[in-house]
C-alpha cells in the first residue's frame, strides 16, 4: 500500500512516500546472487591471469605463435606468470557459478520468478509502451514509487539475455576447452569450429557480461543504490521511498 504521508506538509508528503515493507526478492535469489557476485568476481581476476599467459585469439581447432590470429591484445605475453593459481582459481569459481547457478534456475523455474518477474508483460511490448519506455530511459527519468518494486522491460530483457544467453554459453564455451570433458562429449566443441574458437567466443562473451556488469551497478546507483542494494541483501523494499 503507498499512501502520501501528512496533510501539514504538502510539499513533504508529496516527496516521501510510505510504502508497506513488501517482499521484494526471496532468500534463494538473494544467496544465489550474491554468491553469483563472488564468482564472477574470482572468474574475472583469474580470467585475466589466465588471458595474461597468451593474450592473442585464433579461430578453429589449433592456433599459436606464428599463425595468424583473430586479435591480438596489446599486452605483453608473460610466460611463468600468475596463469598456475589463476587456473585453480577459474575451475573452483566456475563450478561455484555452475552449482550456484542450477539452484537459482531451478528454483526460478518452480517458483515461476522467471515467468512472473522477468518475462516481460505482453503489454510492455506494444509499439507505444515501448516508445514511451525507450523516451522515459532517455530522459533518464526515475521511476515513481508504485513501480520500484518491479523490474524495467529493458531490466527484464537484460538480466533474461545474461542468464538464458551469456552465462550458458559461457559454461559451454568454457566445458569445450576442458579435455576431459571434450573426450566424453566432442560434439560440443566440434559445432563450435574448434577449441580455439571456443577460446576467443568465450573471451567475447566474457567482455559482454564485464560490460552488463557496469550498466548493473550504474543503473543500481541511479535507481538508489541503497534501497536496491539493502532490497537485495534483507528481501525487503525501504518502508519509506523518496519520491522524485
Ligand atoms: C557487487 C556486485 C553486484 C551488485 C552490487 C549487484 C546489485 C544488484 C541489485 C541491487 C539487484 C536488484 C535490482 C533491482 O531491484 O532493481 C540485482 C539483481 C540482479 N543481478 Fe546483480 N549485482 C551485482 C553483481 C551481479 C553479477 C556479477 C551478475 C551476473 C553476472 C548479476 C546479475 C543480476 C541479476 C540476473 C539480477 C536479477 C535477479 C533476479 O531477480 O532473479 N549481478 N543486482
Amino acid at each position: 500500500m503507498i499512501r502520501a504521508e501528512s496533510a501539514y506538509a504538502p510539499v513533504l508528503a508529496a516527496r516521501i512516500l510510505d510504502v508497506a515493507d513488501p517482499q521484494r526478492h526471496t532468500a534463494v535469489v538473494r544467496v544465489t546472487h550474491w554468491i553469483n557476485a563472488l564468482s564472477f568476481f574470482g572468474l574475472l581476476v583469474s580470467g585475466v591471469a589466465i588471458l595474461l599467459a597468451h593474450p592473442r585469439f585464433y579461430w578453429g581447432e589449433a592456433g599459436g605463435v606464428g599463425t595468424p590470429s583473430v586479435l591480438d591484445l596489446p599486452l605483453p605475453f608473460m610466460k611463468g606468470g600468475p596463469s598456475g593459481w589463476g587456473r585453480n582459481l577459474h575451475f573452483l569459481s566456475a563450478w561455484v557459478c555452475v552449482i550456484n547457478g542450477l539452484l537459482y534456475y531451478v528454483s526460478g523455474l518452480l517458483t515461476r520468478h522467471f515467468r512472473e518477474n522477468l518475462l516481460p508483460a505482453k503489454s510492455d511490448l506494444s509499439r507505444g509502451s515501448l516508445a514511451r519506455l525507450v523516451s522515459s530511459h532517455l530522459r533518464l527519468e526515475r521511476r515513481g514509487a508504485e513501480n520500484s518494486f518491479t523490474y524495467t522491460f529493458f531490466q527484464r530483457l537484460t538480466y533474461l539475455t545474461v542468464l538464458f544467453v551469456l552465462l550458458p554459453l559461457m559454461i559451454w564455451t568454457g566445458f569445450a576447452m576442458s579435455p576431459a570433458i571434450v573426450s566424453a562429449f566432442p560434439g560440443i566443441v566440434t559445432i563450435l569450429g574448434g577449441q580455439q574458437s571456443a577460446r576467443t567466443i568465450h573471451f567475447f562473451a566474457a567482455d559482454l557480461l564485464v560490460l552488463f556488469f557496469v550498466v548493473h551497478l550504474t543503473m543500481a546507483y541511479l535507481a538508489g543504490f541503497r534501497g536496491r542494494l539493502g532490497a537485495m541483501i534483507t528481501g525487503r523494499s525501504p518502508a519509506r521511498v523518496e519520491h522524485p
